[in-house]
């Protein structure tokens, strides 16, 4: 595990940004798994300056999404269609026959899940994935307790998803209780990861994920177990962390 702490949300996001643009540029048809979240804003409006200033090239990119609410239409404001479309892929030119994102809206989930590893494999596997992390130290929505070997499925969400998720929502009673979520094992086959975290409230998580035992109650533990996982974050995220990494970033 590579970890570098920043000073602020800019830098992280700029750094992801660096790493994410390096690996397309080596790899103009880049298989690139995506996170939603407020966490990985920075990073997507970066990505898009880069494209706009830069010309960095997502033609030739695939995208996968980690996850989506089960029930909500891909036209809802907070489904996460909406949210890749308004702030990534409407910005960026990416193929929109490229683009995944779960179908929270699926007749058959189980066969909607099992149609989406089939696609990341046949995409040739997924060479970047970016991930939050949950204050309660969960990836995508694989919360604690997730099977550590899991594949794409429908998860139940936690209460504390709930209601750190109820701020997007009118009323807490509209947030989705279920969700397509790729699984922890589908994440480890991803060639390199990165996590992202941000604000003091993600450094309990972000600790016991770096530095605690590998156990399914923190599923981004196992995160070191992966061959390239970079950890970045800033320096609230990154305040709990032991004293061997201060002279990182
Ligand atoms: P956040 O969510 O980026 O909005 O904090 C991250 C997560 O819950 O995985």
């Amino acid at each position: 595990m590579l970890v570098i702490v920043k000073e602020t949300y800019d830098d992280m996001s700029k750094e992801a940004a660096k790493v994410v643009a390096d690996r397309l540029r080596k790899k103009p048809n880049l298989v690139l798994g995506l996170a939603t979240g407020s966490t990985p804003l920075g990073l997507y409006k970066e990505l898009i300056r880069m494209h706009k200033e830069e010309g960095l090239d997502f033609s030739k990119v695939t995208t996968f999404n980690l996850d989506e609410y089960i029930g909500l239409p891909p036209s809802h404001d907070q489904s996460y269609h909406c949210f890749m479309h308004e702030n990534l892929f409407k910005h960026i030119n990416i193929d929109a026959r490229f683009v995944h994102v779960p179908h929270g809206m699926a007749d058959d989930i189980d066969a909607f899940c099992v149609w989406y590893e089939e696609e990341m494999k046949k995409a040739g596997g997924i060479d970047l994935q970016i991930l939050g992390i949950g204050a309660n130290g969960h990836i995508a929505f694989n919360e604690p307790g997730s099977s550590l070997g899991s594949r794409t499925r429908i998860k139940t969400l936690t209460k504390k998803t709930i209601d750190d998720n109820a701020r997007f929502f009118a009323k807490k009673e509209e947030v989705p209780r279920f969700a397509i979520t790729m699984g922890i094992g589908t994440i480890m086959d991803a060639k390199e990861v990165i996590l992202l975290a941000s604000k003091a409230s993600k450094a309990e998580a972000v600790k016991a994920a770096v530095e605690g035992p590998i156990t399914a109650m923190v599923p981004a533990s196992m995160l070191q177990m992966h061959r390239k996982a970079i950890v970045i974050v800033d320096k609230d995220a990154g305040s709990k962390l032991g004293a061997e990494f201060e002279n990182y970033g």
